[in-house]
């Protein structure tokens, strides 16, 4: 029997898109093992919902590091602690540096609530109710350097409406989020991702 992907996931907040990877392995649909889940911040909810399916959780507060790549070493550290062969990103706030890049090189993985390249930074829903744009969704993609300029792996499109908030437009798009990301990782769970320059290409089922 070849060993389960070891997950470590990376949070700042409330976790939904941790819960949706946690319901997808419990559900036995997604042969992985989240090993730890690590949060810059104390009190979020994702801890909670880490602990209450017995995970190990870890804050590493940015606060108490010297700088970015300081942090990120302090993150590497951890990650490798728990055998982490697979990095999610779900809601980590924080830019991440070469130090983490080169440790899990083709490894870590973000999404992103828009369809990138359009609107990346903080408040990509509201940017794209400013532009303007009819169609929005979610993003999930490789990390590198760059901010959400990672080789895509998986987008969902949603609609948006003309009464749309950045609340209503928020959960339309968070429900397309909690599909997509756990199928991008249940394809790097299965060998299935292969980086060519920008384009990440799935290989069919074998
Ligand atoms: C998600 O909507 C995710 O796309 C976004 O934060 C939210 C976290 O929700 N990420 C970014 O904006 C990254 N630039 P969650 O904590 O409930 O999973």
């Amino acid at each position: 029997m070849t060993d389960l992907l070891k997950i470590g996931v990376l949070v700042s907040g409330n976790g939904s898109n941790l819960q949706a990877i946690i319901d997808r392995i419990e559900a036995g649909a997604l042969p992985a093992q989240i090993v730890c889940v690590i949060s810059n911040k104390a009190d979020v909810f994702a801890l909670e919902r880490a602990k209450h399916h017995g995970i190990p959780t870890h804050v590493l507060d940015h606060r108490s590091h010297a700088g970015r790549e300081a942090y990120d070493t302090a993150l590497v550290e951890l990650l490798r602690s728990h055998g982490v062969g697979l990095v999610v990103l779900a809601g980590f706030m924080r830019i991440v540096t070469p130090v983490l890049l080169g440790a899990f090189p083709h490894a870590v993985m973000n999404i992103h609530p828009a369809l990138l390249p359009a609107f990346p930074g903080l408040h990509a829903q509201q940017q794209a109710l400013q532009y303007g744009v009819k169609v929005s969704g979610c993003t999930v993609h490789f990390v590198d350097e760059g901010t959400d300029t990672g080789p895509i792996i998986i987008q969902a499109v949603v609609p948006v409406l003309d009464d749309d908030t950045e609340e209503t437009l928020s959960a339309r798009i968070q429900k397309e989020e909690h599909r997509i990301y756990p199928e991008a990782v249940s394809l790097f769970a299965a060998g299935r991702l292969a980086v060519d320059g920008r384009r990440v290409v799935i290989a069919p089922t074998a």
